[in-house]
């Protein structure tokens, strides 16, 4: 492995202010796709999640539960964990910004940007959306709401610190101009771009009237306010700025940031600004995802109309969850969450078209040549439909790498899903059961089962970073399980599979879902 190809994403770090919902999940398991992708293919991966666990909001929750913060947010960041490892999420680290090694990041930051000018005191009057942790001026209240969700704000008039965030919209609005996939996709580029043309206004970065946060540093009346306090856990899970900094030096900046659209602004505008302050290099990418809605809009935590991944992942498994996540969600769009439309793909997608696919091929070398892949005829002797399926095969993963490279996950999805039609419709154009009868065709029957278990063991290579537990049981059935050099990325030259292999048919992959309940 080449020391440079490193690559680090990041979800956002959650509020356990409620159980995650498939919102969350959505980000996650997309975040997770990617991860797994680039360390297919090479990279040596930084994947991070983890909780926003102060500020004013989490402290009302746990207030209202009767229970110190600290108790209730040790409490429900388990729940987070158990969701991840439920989802088989192959994150690196969690970072909760509740630990020693992130306050010491945050204090430190805050401290320095306070020596250098960057941070000072003033009076902040203005208005405050707690749900969203969102400072609002008058003027970009919306008939006196918050502009974000439309709920009331709080007046407020403390005296604060304030980050000279002006003093960078310049160098921002250039570095958005001369780096086009900053920030993506397009439309929430334009919206940075207008947001920062409207004008930058200083940004409120301490609070006094509540206490569950990061004291500042010089002056403990105040706490760091929660969205700065949030957004430097991207800097703390690499140790920045310790004795051991390791990580940060191979692995700063992040490749990707991967949030929801609600969060664009935060990751878009101050993040960049803090990190100019403070001399460090800015994230390669801001990618800002669509919705899940319900009726109702959008899911959320706060207006408690949310389905639970964990219930999903309970009725249907997790590959069925991670596929129908990533199928459904397009970049740059919403989509309504219906379980109908997750049934539909599982015994569309899943069931009839991968789980067939894979019975029906490993059944008939089973039954016609006792489960022995037999050797294939020369290349010479290939017919249309053969030459077709194997240019689809050899295609389809440079087809997946460009659109992973822009981010397209559910249209890398269908482009292999493409070669799984491809290779269900060359099982009706061959017929191997009418080769069978034939035995003067015997040899070609061979080529024909040796060319669709081959293109089986590409599809499985292919959707590993996507599916978590069908590609294992995939090499089981192809009885390569041991082999891993036939499921690396590099292993996707058609010919690799050995003849004479023993494959072993095991049972559906995915049954198909009889119907919703
Ligand atoms: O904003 N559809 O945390 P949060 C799609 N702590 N994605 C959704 C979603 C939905 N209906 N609902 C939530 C915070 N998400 C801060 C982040 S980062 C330094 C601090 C996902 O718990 C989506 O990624 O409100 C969204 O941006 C995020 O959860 C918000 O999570
Ligand atoms: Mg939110």
């Amino acid at each position: 492995m080449s020391p440079n190809k490193t690559f680090y994403i990041t979800t956002p770090i959650y509020y356990p202010s409620d159980h995650l919902h498939i919102g969350h999940a959505y980000t996650t398991v997309a975040a997770d796709a990617i991860a797994r992708f680039k360390r297919l293919t090479g990279y040596e991966v930084w994947f991070l999640t983890g909780s926003d666990e102060h500020g004013q909001k989490i402290e009302r929750v746990a207030l209202a539960k009767g229970q110190k913060p600290q108790t209730y947010v040790d409490n429900i960041v388990q729940s987070f964990q158990h969701l991840w490892a439920r989802l088989a999420i192959s994150n690196n680290d969690f970072i909760r910004t509740s630990e020693e090694r992130h306050k010491k990041v945050a204090r430190a930051l805050f401290q320095k940007l306070y020596e250098q000018g960057d941070i000072f005191k003033a009076k902040y009057q203005g208005w405050y959306c707690s749900p969203c942790e969102t400072f609002w001026t008058e003027g970009r209240l919306r008939e006196g709401k918050c502009p974000d969700c439309e709920r009331p704000v709080e007046l407020l008039q403390e005296e604060s610190y304030f980050f000279r965030m002006s003093k960078y919209a310049e160098a921002l609005l250039k570095h958005i101009e001369t780096h086009p996939e900053f920030i993506l996709p397009l439309s929430r580029r334009n919206e940075m771009v207008n947001f920062i043309k409207s004008g930058l206004e200083d940004l409120c970065v301490s609070r006094t009237t509540f206490s569950w946060g990061i004291t500042v540093p010089f002056d403990p009346k105040h706490v760091i306010y929660v969205w700065v306090d949030a957004l430097v856990n991207y800097l703390s899970a690499l140790g920045y700025g310790g004795e051991d900094a390791g990580l940060f030096r191979k692995f700063w900046p992040p490749d990707v940031h991967l949030v929801g659209k609600d969060i664009v602004r935060f990751h878009a505008v101050i993040w960049p600004a803090i990190l100019m302050a403070a001399g460090l290099p800015l994230p390669k990418q801001i990618l800002g995802h669509g919705w899940l809605l319900l009726e109702g809009g959008k899911m959320s935590k706060s207006k408690g109309n949310i389905i639970d991944p964990l219930l999903l992942i309970d009725k249907y498994g997790v590959d069925a969850v991670r596929y129908y996540l990533l199928s459904e969600l397009p970049p740059g769009s919403d989509i309504y969450y219906s379980e109908e439309a997750l049934v539909n793909r599982i015994n569309k997608d899943l069931a009839n078209d991968l789980g067939n696919l894979v019975s029906r091929v490993l059944g008939m070398v089973e039954k016609y040549n006792m489960s022995i892949l037999k050797r294939p005829l020369p290349p010479d002797d290939r017919e249309k439909a053969d030459q077709e399926l194997i240019t689809l095969a050899e295609k389809t993963p440079l087809l997946v790498e460009e659109l992973m490279e822009k981010r397209e996950i559910a249209n890398a999805l269908s482009v292999i899903w493409r070669l799984i039609s491809r290779a269900n419709k060359y099982v009706d154009e061959t017929a191997p059961w009418a080769l069978k009868k034939d035995a003067a065709k015997i040899k070609r029957l061979n080529t024909v089962l040796y060319n669709l278990t081959e293109t089986i063991r590409f599809i499985g290579v292919l959707i590993s970073p996507f599916l978590a537990e069908t590609p294992a049981r995939i090499w089981e059935q192809l009885g390569i399980k041991e082999r891993p050099e036939l499921y690396s990325w590099a292993s996707l030259a058609w010919g690799r599979l050995p003849v004479e292999l023993q494959v072993h048919r095991g049972a559906a992959i995915f049954p198909r879902i009889e119907e919703v309940k």
